[in-house]
């Protein structure tokens, strides 16, 4: 039995990725280009091993055994491993996020990167990002920015080819942020967001997006690579807004957002503008808030958002390294 165990953070994105190619949608080929933060503080580990005697794949989340949903796309990743490996043997999975799950913190992104190392892993096959990209990807587009720590930019590819091109722009040491997680609610959200990318395709303002970020992209890229956390905030908040208004108009429209979802919102600008305090916010495909700030600012800024009704709790999260192997294995 070969085993292997990985640990991966989450990532937050500040160019969300919203929207996959029509043709290949279960391949999560992206209309445009993302950049995230991968975060320290959110983070999964996973064991995988290798099993000829196992009669079939069994995976652990959290302590309780995957649902059928969830052993189907682990399984996307697992079959691919094993067909590049050329092995059958049936695979053990156990995974734990030290973070709640349904907190707002995309436990896919960190789960489906610490998944994809593990098993690449496990089964003898080249280790480095850009080798496990395109395993990642079959759980989850956004996990393959979590392989890289740091700043991440995962481009569409070429229209002739399939495998992600996904890149570090800067590490997690060139420019340390914080993300502050506001948690207006832990409910299960109500449209995923593999159905979500497919949805962005009725949205008549998606066009509008997708050329509005041919010039943010490059915008936030040489924020990133300058230290400017003006323009990046001012970019970054432009973006999310821009997400979620092809996710309101949408059909069936997607509403994420909760009355505390707007309420975090004005208050980070209210701290900004009237308080002189540097923080932005951005919104994943859920009511949650994050709100992006400088280390020195992070405390002030925490206090004042956990004080605002419906604000359940601020979960602190800094910039982190990428997936890495560790020997504390899970079983
Ligand atoms: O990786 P997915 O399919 O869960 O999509 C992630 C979508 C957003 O979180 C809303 C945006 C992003 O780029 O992370």
């Amino acid at each position: 039995m070969t085993k292997a165990t990985a640990r991966a953070g989450s990532n937050i994105a500040f160019i969300k990725y919203w929207g996959t190619r029509r043709d290949r949608p279960e391949l999560a080929l992206p209309l445009n280009p993302s950049i995230s933060m991968t975060l320290r503080e959110a983070r999964t580990t996973t064991t995988v091993a290798f099993d000829p005697d196992a009669a079939e794949d069994y995976c652990t989340l959290n302590g309780s055994a995957a649902t059928t949903e969830e052993l189907k796309r682990i399984q996307r990743v697992l079959g691919a491993v094993r067909r590049m490996a050329g092995i059958r043997a049936s695979a053990r999975v156990v995974s734990s996020n030290n973070f709640p799950t349904s907190a707002g913190i995309a436990s896919s992104a960190s789960g489906f990167a610490a998944l994809a190392l593990a098993a690449a892993r496990a089964a003898s096959l080249p280790c480095e990002p850009q080798d496990l990209a395109g395993l990642a990807i079959l759980g989850s587009g956004s996990a393959c920015r979590s392989l890289y720590g740091g700043y991440v930019l995962w481009e569409p590819p070429l229209p002739s080819r399939e495998d992600p091109s996904v890149r570090q722009l800067a590490s997690e040491s060139d420019w340390p942020l914080v993300d502050l997680v506001a948690i207006v609610s832990r409910e299960e959200k109500p449209v995923k967001s593999s159905l979500g990318h497919i949805l962005a395709w009725t949205s008549p303002f998606l066009e509008a997006r997708l050329a509005s970020l041919r010039t943010a992209v490059p915008k936030v890229e040489k924020a990133v690579l300058e230290r400017d956390f003006e323009a990046l905030g001012e970019a970054m908040e432009a973006d999310a807004l821009s997400m979620h208004a092809v996710m309101m108009t949408s059909r069936p429209a997607l509403l994420y957002w909760e009355p505390a979802t707007v309420g975090v919102m004005k208050r980070v600008r209210v701290l900004r503008e009237a308080g002189g305090l540097a923080c932005y916010f951005t919104i994943d495909a859920g009511p949650n808030v994050h709100v992006i700030t400088l280390p020195g600012l992070a405390p002030v800024v925490a206090q004042e958002i956990q004080n605002l009704e419906g604000v359940q709790e601020v979960l602190v999260c800094t910039t982190g390294e990428g997936a890495g192997l560790t020997e504390d294995h899970l079983f």
